[in-house]
């Protein structure tokens, strides 16, 4: 194995073993179901390699100021504590605030974590306030023109030189998925019972969608695609059951393919990563 596939592989077991920390102390503290949770499922098959890919282009240090939009907030806690990152964690819901605060509480973060809801269509934050901005699998699920303008509010709240870490999905010729309203931010019920769940990006789509609208220049776009059932809409992970994740962070490293330039060099593109900067 080459030394950056090493040192890719081991950031995910760190991150992994980090997941199982924090499911252990959960546990500790009568939070069973939450504990069980992240001890069975550190890190998903997907989050793996978008952490790893936000850490490695993220280029975060201690002390900057980090805005966290709507990821699942393993990542922020990991920035506050081991990178030692001012980091602020939102989501347009509170499922996280009870838990991270103990988090924060029990690990003496509360100066370097805080959490708060807002919307990312209407941040409150004033202009050029972070240093870094991620979200990582959030905008792909904002319906209607909600994407662009959360990527708006993104551009006006990072600083000069500042940089922007995105991951949604990607399909060649974009798409969109409907399903049941069982998950927990769904808005309403549409007419045959779905409603809109996420947005798979173009090429096209991400340009217009998201990278337009942010007023920010385009450091470096990159693609992760699936080795497997090539020529399914569907994706491995769909069919995996829930006692596989404590090994999906493997599983993943062995199926989805390196973060490549070039979508039409891979048999199945499924996830973008942007990196966006705020000119000095
Ligand atoms: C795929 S989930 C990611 C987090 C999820 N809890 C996890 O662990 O994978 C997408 C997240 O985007 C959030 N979200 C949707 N619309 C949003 C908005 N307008 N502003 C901020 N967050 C939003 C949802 O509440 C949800 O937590």
């Amino acid at each position: 194995m080459d030394a950056t596939k090493a040192a890719g592989l081991s950031a995910r077991l760190c991150l992994q073993a980090y997941g199982m920390g924090v499911g252990r102390q959960l546990l500790a503290h009568g939070r069973l179901a939450r504990g069980l949770r992240y001890l069975g499922v550190p890190v998903n098959y997907w989050r793996a390699v978008e952490f790893q890919l936000a850490l490695e282009e993220g280029c975060f240090e201690g002390g900057q100021r980090v805005l966290d939009v709507g990821s699942p907030k393993l990542l922020a806690l990991y920035l506050a504590e081991r990178v030692r990152c001012q980091v602020v964690a939102t989501d347009l819901h509170g499922y996280f605030c009870d838990e991270y605060a103990l988090l924060a509480r029990l690990r003496a973060l509360e100066r370097r974590l805080q959490l708060a809801v807002a919307d990312g269509r209407r941040l409150p934050f004033p202009d050029a306030c972070f240093d870094r901005v991620c979200t990582i699998s959030v905008l792909e699920h904002i319906p209607g023109g909600g994407d662009g303008d959360c990527m708006a509010e993104i551009g006006r709240v990072l600083r000069p030189g500042g940089r922007c870490i995105v991951t949604v999905p990607f399909w060649p010729t974009g798409r969109i998925d409907r399903r049941e309203p069982d998950f927990y931010w769904a808005a309403g019920t549409g007419d045959d019972g779905k409603v809109f769940f996420q947005r798979r990006y173009s090429e096209a789509e991400l340009q217009q969608r998201l990278i337009d609208p942010s007023g920010l220049r385009l450091g470096c776009l990159r693609f992760v695609g699936e080795r497997v059932l090539p020529r399914s809409r569907r994706e491995f992970c769909e069919f995996l059951p829930l006692i596989t994740g404590p090994i999906q962070p493997i599983l993943s490293r062995l199926l989805l393919t390196p973060a490549c330039d070039d979508w039409r060099r891979l048999r199945k593109p499924l996830c973008a990563l942007l990196v966006l900067e705020s000119p000095a």
